[in-house]
């Protein structure tokens, strides 16, 4: 099933929500019926935590109530995205199966009272959500009502109990075939970790210092098998009773335990929750963070922002509201990025419970309300975009992105503390935004011949595939450029040996690094050309490339600090340290230009977002956002969708969407 029946279904983009009616009563149900039309409401997400009423007790099920919600809202012209409930066993389950309750790594296990609440590994649980996936699928499986299918919601809890251990080792002799290949692999012949026997080795809990790097990523790379196994279960469930799309939700950016690439695989419709906790412009450039890694992960295709907040979420200790005209131009940075629409958590603010605070469309005070009237706008602009559904961004520059990579950055024992796996991804993606360029990510393993520019932050793990591919596309005529740390490790986190990074990606570079000199917390180096490096420093020296700025001070001075290397028919860069923000903000400048690739659109001040939207026949879209708190004039004007009139200029805030065809 694909994207196309949901866009069929709603002849244009989707809006709306989770909808959670249970917390409320009929005449509730009634105002929702008339705000949802006045909101032109069209899809609402339906029983994400409604297991408690759809299984009172272990086998009985009451779908009466779920008959009625569906039925008035097909009868109101609002299409239903059907959740399983399985994010939140009730507290039967507990109960009836304490196994199938997540321990910690040290060893406590947790109970009911919260979400989010089980062990994917329990058979218990695995039983129990496919079970009622099957009675859902076959009551509602051609419902006109159902749109598409959410299975469960979020998928991120871990366990290390002993169910997980016996599923790990069974994990870890498919992947390894022999004890003896594992103990190879996780070096487990220091600190005499050598294990004799397969009920030895256990998933990573709580010990005495440093636990064993390749344990703790194999771990991470078991846990994301198991939770695509689950979805599996419950997709397949669905699917043999239903032609309806089915997906589940991402949660960027970066706490699910998953691989997304790999998600993306299995979803008929990527979709992404997403909550910026950071104000202003901020909020924007992580909003297209978002899009972007989530219409990469879509491969290209069109994909669903399943939820967003009509203000952020917890900043730190706080919930922040949004600004005003901040919830469209966030809507629209989504939207601009592929998303078939855009849904919010949750439709109404809940009155009691565990996320009483948590914002909603239509807040605690009613529809009389800056942030319903807001809604409201909102729902009229994403009606008026419903010609764009199906149309796609296409990006000219890739950052690359690998779950081992960043699963690899948090093991125990490495160089430094200040290694960010996401804050680097981030700040790679943040320079282009500024740059004003559209970016995909990629995975290094990807056919990159697409791009003129790929940036590779973070890859301390690369394979020796990877590393192939890297240099293949350099020789082939692309511009790379490689940051600090990176291919030190290969896909079993064994080091390089004989200077990093990975062959045959150093020749490529056209350098070897000999040793990564880590820098003290807030020590800041000069480098020659006046900017400044922090974090992390490395003493490397040229085999062919040249060194275009070096360190000024201590036992590295006069030695490279970044190199260009002309390779093949293209170009690779080395980057040794972390650039202060204008040094990097000039180095991806630089090699935007080099490689050929201007902004969007030319000649618009900071602060101005802009991407296109195109379409198969070659009608394009242009978003234009004003993050601004003054108006911009629109060098090229054209007609808005938005508002049906030509745009020249664009207010504090406003946004517009530019016929380009
Ligand atoms: C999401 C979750 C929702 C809601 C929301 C609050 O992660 O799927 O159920 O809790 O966060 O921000």
């Amino acid at each position: 099933m694909t994207t196309r029946h949901l866009i069929d279904r709603l002849g244009g983009l989707a809006f709306g929500g989770d909808y959670n009616p249970e917390q409320w009563d009929e005449p509730v149900w009634k105002e929702d019926d008339e705000l949802m039309r006045r909101a032109r409401v069209n899809l609402a997400t339906v029983g994400v935590f409604s297991w408690a009423l759809l299984e009172p007790e272990e086998g009985r099920y009451d779908f009466s109530w779920l008959d009625a919600h569906l039925d008035r809202l097909h009868a109101n012209g609002v299409a239903v995205d059907l959740a399983t409930p399985t994010a939140s066993p009730p507290p039967w389950f507990t109960l009836a199966h304490p196994d199938a309750m997540p321990v910690a790594p040290d060893g406590a296990r947790l109970t009911h009272g919260s979400r989010d609440t089980y062990c994917l590994a329990a058979p218990a649980y695995r039983d129990a959500t496919v079970r009622i996936a099957t009675a859902l699928a076959e009551r509602y499986g051609g419902h006109p009502a159902v749109a598409m299918w959410h299975v469960h919601n979020e998928y991120a809890t871990l366990c290390w109990c002993d169910h997980t251990a016996a599923a790990f080792r069974d994990w870890l002799h498919a992947r390894h075939g022999s004890l003896e290949a594992l103990n190879e692999a996780w070096g487990t012949a220091f600190w005499s970790q050598r294990y004799a026997a397969w009920d030895q080795v256990l998933p990573p809990r709580s010990t005495q210092w440093h636990r064993n790097p390749g344990q703790a990523l194999d771990f991470r790379r078991f846990w994301s098998d198991t939770v695509l196994a689950a979805y599996r279960e419950q997709r397949d469930a669905i699917r043999a009773h239903s032609d309806r799309p089915v997906t589940t939700n991402m949660m960027l950016p970066g706490y699910q335990n998953l691989d997304l690439w790999a998600l993306g695989r299995e979803v008929d419709l990527v979709s992404i929750d997403h909550y910026p906790s950071a104000p202003g412009l901020d909020a924007a450039a992580d909003t297209a963070f978002g899009a972007d890694r989530a219409r990469s992960f879509a491969g290209g295709r069109p994909w669903l922002l399943m939820e967003q907040g009509t203000s952020t979420v917890y900043d730190r200790d706080r919930i922040l509201g949004k600004e005003p005209s901040e919830i469209l131009r966030h809507t629209l940075g989504h939207i601009a990025r592929g998303s078939e629409g855009a849904l919010f958590f949750q439709w109404r603010q809940s009155r009691a419970g565990a996320e009483q605070w948590h914002s909603a469309m239509l807040p605690h005070a009613g529809a009389d309300s800056r942030i319903f009237r807001e809604v409201q706008a909102v729902g009229e602009a994403v009606a008026r975009l419903g010609e764009l559904a199906g149309s796609t961004v296409t990006a000219q520059v890739a950052v690359l992105h690998d779950s081992d990579a960043w699963w690899a950055l948090e093991v125990d024992g490495l160089p430094s503390a200040d290694l960010d796996y996401h804050g680097t991804l981030r700040r790679a993606h943040r320079a282009l935004w500024d740059a004003g360029v559209t970016v995909d990510f990629a995975h290094p393993g990807h056919d990159l011949s697409r791009y003129r520019l790929v940036v590779a932050p973070a890859l301390f793990l690369l394979s020796d595939a990877g590393a192939a591919n890297l240099l293949r596309y350099v020789a082939d005529g692309g511009t790379l450029l490689v940051q600090y740390f990176n291919g030190f490790v290969d896909d079993r986190l064994h080091a390089r040996l004989g200077g990093y990074p990975a062959m045959p990606l150093r020749e490529a570079l056209g350098i070897r690094v000999e040793e990564p000199r880590p820098l003290r917390r807030d020590e800041r180096i000069v480098l020659s050309d006046g900017t400044h490096g922090t974090v992390w420093s490395e003493s490397l020296r040229t085999e062919g490339a040249e060194a275009s700025v070096t360190y000024t001070h201590g036992m590295l001075a006069g030695k490279p600090a970044l190199t260009r290397h002309r390779f093949g028919a293209g170009r690779g860069c080395y980057l040794s340290t972390h650039l202060d923000d204008p040094g990097y903000a000039a180095l991806i400048a630089r090699l935007l230009d080099e490689a050929g690739v201007g902004p969007e659109s030319p000649g618009l001040r900071p602060g101005v977002e802009t991407v296109t939207r195109q379409a198969p026949d070659g009608r394009r879209w242009q978003f234009v956002l004003n993050h601004r708190a003054d108006a911009v004039r629109l060098p090229e004007p054209a007609l808005d969708l938005l508002t049906g009139r030509p745009a020249d200029e664009l207010p504090p805030g406003g946004c517009a969407v530019l016929l380009r065809y």
